[in-house]
């Protein structure tokens, strides 16, 4: 038999409000958030018959309660897709919804399927960080990580500590810079928002329509003050992490030529995807080899490069990122609309998050031909998918 790698492109995303842990989500179900974005999806793509999916794959860090039961299946059935459509469930941590599109479009390009919807889901506020893990006592007694690998702010530190020209003042001036895009873009970003009742015992329903962790105003005098939680005197805050967060994203990818039989619309291509492992102790430079493998793969250079999502976890691993390639702090090519320091970061959730808005991104700049989203990932990875835009003017 003989086969033909199939081109995969990203068709449309969207994603909840993003909430603060203990917000506006506290009495929400996690399962509940993903469901709705992906009725939501399905509603803004009436194209798409829905016995055309044919896989939905749905990340999340901790797979326990209403984030287990293999979530990808479980959300699809009340999704209201049919009782035919799998699903599965996905975990690399940070960029499990990164891993869900890449796995389902590696399954598109050879042939096993056509169209499948992949996102995820982090409720951080019912699903604290770490909750029920039980990690085995060889992987620090046999060295094979530092205890601070386990603790995402302490690799921050480490990340200082290895580039002691990142400085906390240039965190914190990145993280002021995030803020202040976001304020400006926050009106488009919300085109993709999927609303949500939420359920309060104590103030009744409520509707979530807008991102609750950014903070407008913030300087660089007030992230001055701000305590160092991962380490006395340490570099880390608040103020220039991504926090601790609730909310879901869905996409759907399809195979190119499925979408244009269907009549879909195509927001990106993809051009190639690279996940690597790196030291565990300083998780937060992951992108950067992985950026390396998937530029190498796709035979590009970082210059070919004129959109970039970056996921900003920590804004010292970002810097780290930009020092690398070259990049200025405040190059207007990275993070258009601001990142996770201001919206946030639902660890499982935000791979398709970055996807959506360099989908967006595209439209608005025909001139560009390439971007990329990257991520780093806990236990050491990073992740790194190059985009193609459809919309690219010099064809
Ligand atoms: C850093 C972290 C521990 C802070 O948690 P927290 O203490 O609950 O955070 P808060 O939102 O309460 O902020 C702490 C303080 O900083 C202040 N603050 C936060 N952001 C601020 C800003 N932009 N400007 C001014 N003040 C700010 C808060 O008002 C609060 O002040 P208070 O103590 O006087 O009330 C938490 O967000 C964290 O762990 N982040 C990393 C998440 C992570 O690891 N993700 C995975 C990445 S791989």
């Amino acid at each position: 038999m003989s086969r033909t790698v199939r081109e995969v492109v990203f068709v449309d995303g969207v994603r909840t409000p993003f909430g603060k842990a203990g917000g506006m989500y506290a009495e929400t179900r996690a399962d509940d958030l993903v469901i709705r974005a992906i009725r939501e999806l399905l509603r803004r793509n009436p194209q798409l018959p829905p016995e055309r999916v044919e896989e939905v794959a749905i990340a999340a860090t901790t797979q326990i309660g209403d984030q287990g039961l293999t979530l990808g299946r479980t959300a699809a059935l009340l999704s209201g897709l049919p009782k035919t459509v799998p699903g599965y469930s996905i975990d690399r941590m940070c960029a499990g919804a990164m891993t869900a599109v890449t796995t389902v479009a590696g399954s598109i390009a050879m042939g096993a399927i056509d169209v499948a919807i992949a996102g995820g889901v982090e409720h951080m506020g019912r699903h604290p960080m770490g909750e029920g893990v039980d990690p085995n006592p060889r992987i620090i007694a046999e060295k094979l990580v530092d205890p601070s690998a386990l603790v995402m702010g302490a690799t921050a530190e480490n990340l200082h500590d290895r580039f002691p020209h990142i400085t906390k003042q240039r965190a914190d001036a990145f993280a002021v810079n995030s803020q202040r895009k976001y304020a400006a873009a926050a009106r488009d970003l919300e085109k993709d928002f999927v609303t949500i009742a939420t359920r309060s015992a104590e103030l009744g329903w409520g509707l979530a329509s807008a991102d609750e962790p950014p903070r407008p105003g913030t300087t660089v005098e007030g992230l001055a003050t701000l305590k160092t939680p991962f380490r006395p005197h340490g570099r880390v805050t608040a103020g220039n992490s991504a926090g601790l967060n609730d909310g879901a994203t869905a996409s759907i990818i399809a195979a190119e030529d499925t979408a244009r039989e269907l009549g879909l619309p195509v927001g990106m291509r993809l051009v190639s995807y690279a996940f690597t492992g790196v030291e565990p102790e300083v998780m937060g430079v992951g992108p950067i080899p992985s950026t390396e493998k998937a530029l190498a793969k796709a035979g590009l250079s970082i210059s070919d490069i004129g959109l970039f999502e970056l996921n900003e976890a920590f804004a010292v691993q970002v810097l780290a990122f930009l020092d690398h390639f070259g990049i200025g702090d405040e190059d207007p090519r990275v993070n258009p609309a601001g990142g996770a320091i201001a919206m946030g970061h639902p660890l499982a959730a935000s791979g398709v998050r970055l996807m959506t808005q360099l989908s967006r991104h595209f439209e608005a700049h025909p001139e560009v031909r390439y971007g990329l989203t990257a991520m780093c990932i806990g236990i050491g990875m990073g992740g790194t998918v190059i985009w193609e835009n459809p919309a690219w003017e010099g064809k």
